[in-house]
């Protein structure tokens, strides 16, 4: 197996390298409207933002920056096929503008413009970023009806365009069955609020901790692109800063499409693209490991589990997990700075690694089942 993946450092408001109805998932967070740090950013694109910022205009200032927005979401409308998702993780801002501090509400502006340009919603993921930073709280302190509550969550909206995806070749339903999550994984990452993911601050000196300030965790954009994608799909991020999502999408066996602005970002993204083999591969192994002690834990409080997954002659809960593969991977190579390419274990014992965590508990869930079945 190998997967191919391309950058283009160019305006994502013409994506037109990319055909029409190509793309099968979209995961991307675009810079946030009103947040200070992305002024310069929507400034160059609209010479009109900085004006409007000056003379105290708030709201339209807001509106300017998602116009910009705006022509990057008809190009994902485009691009995408049917049947297919859009994942956005976007935060609100909240700012002073000529005196007046408000909400500026970006979750609620990209997903009204969404709709109307033909996508469906599902429901979306509320993403709780906890901080204990003692300036969370806004206003007036303890006096009432001057303060604010806390903003410690972001969103992922998360969006289809036209209806529902069928798989249906027998190739088309083995390669999704192998692309299945764990019983214990689909509990959360399916849950509308994520917890467990911790952000990164947004305020940073110097250029490059700048640069990686925005980016969103890679566990996020992991978990997006296994739960909206197949192996072999292409997945298009055209906000890739850092290119996380690329780095997800290598990992996952998937194709991967990255589009950004700023061509700064690619001191970024080529040692990332470089150290992806033994990242990627320490990854999957660290995911089989939490899933064998799931499975060790769920053997001593429940009993023994009904299925066994063929590939890691592992328990799991489900007959849908009996297929589930995960490919190591066995080399990147990198062709003028922003073509990579994947090749694939298809062994797996690449990631299982020969050990056999639980032996004690595959015993016994082997005697409990046999048992059960006399
Ligand atoms: C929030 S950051 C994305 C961070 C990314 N998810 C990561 O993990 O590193 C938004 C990115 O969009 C880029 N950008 C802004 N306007 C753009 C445009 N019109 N076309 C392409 N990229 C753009 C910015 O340079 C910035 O890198």
């Amino acid at each position: 197996m190998k997967t191919i993946h391309q950058i283009f450092y160019r305006d994502a408001r013409n994506l037109k390298e990319i055909p029409s109805e190509s793309v099968d998932l979209v995961v991307t967070s675009p810079p946030y409207p009103m947040i200070g740090m992305w002024d310069d950013v929507f400034g160059s694109q609209n010479v009109e933002i900085e004006k409007v910022l000056t003379s105290g205009d708030g709201k339209l200032a807001h509106e300017l920056m998602h116009g910009i927005l705006d022509s990057v979401w008809d190009e994902v409308f485009r691009v995408l096929k049917d049947g297919r998702f859009a994942c956005i993780n976007i935060g609100d801002a909240t700012r002073k503008v000529n005196g007046d501090f408000c909400l500026y509400p970006n979750h609620a502006r990209i997903l009204n413009y969404l709709l109307s340009i033909g996508f469906s919603a599902l429901p979306d993921i509320l993403w709780r970023k906890q901080t204990n930073a003692p300036n969370k709280f806004m206003g007036s302190g303890m006096l009432p009806a001057g303060a604010y509550v806390t903003l410690e969550h972001e969103y992922i909206l998360i969006l289809r365009k036209g209806s529902k995806r069928e798989f249906k070749t027998e190739c088309e339903k083995q390669n999704r069955r192998e692309s299945a999550l764990f019983w214990e994984e689909r509990n959360i990452w399916y849950s509308d609020v994520w917890m467990d993911i911790k952000g990164t601050g947004q305020r940073l000196s110097d250029e490059l901790s700048r640069l990686r300030s925005a980016a969103f965790p890679y566990d996020l954009a992991y978990r997006l692109v296994n739960m909206y994608s197949v192996k072999g799909d292409v997945v298009l991020d055209p906000f890739l800063g850092t290119g996380t999502t690329i780095a997800a999408a290598m990992t996952s066996g998937r194709n991967s499409i990255g589009v950004e602005i700023d061509k700064g970002f690619q001191q970024a993204i080529r040692p990332m693209a470089r150290q992806i083999v033994d990242f990627s591969n320490d990854y999957l192994r660290d995911r089989l490991r939490r899933h064998f002690e799931f499975v060790e834990d769920r053997i001593q409080t429940s009993g023994p589990l009904k299925y066994t997954n063929k590939h890691y002659g592992c328990p799991v809960v489900t007959s849908q997990e009996q297929s589930i593969f995960l490919n190591g991977l066995n080399e990147v190579r990198e062709s003028d700075g922003n073509i990579f390419e994947v090749a694939y274990s298809e062994k797996p014992q690449d990631i299982a690694q020969g050990r056999n965590w639980n032996a004690e508990s595959l015993r016994k869930n082997k005697i409990q089942l046999d048992l059960l079945n006399r």
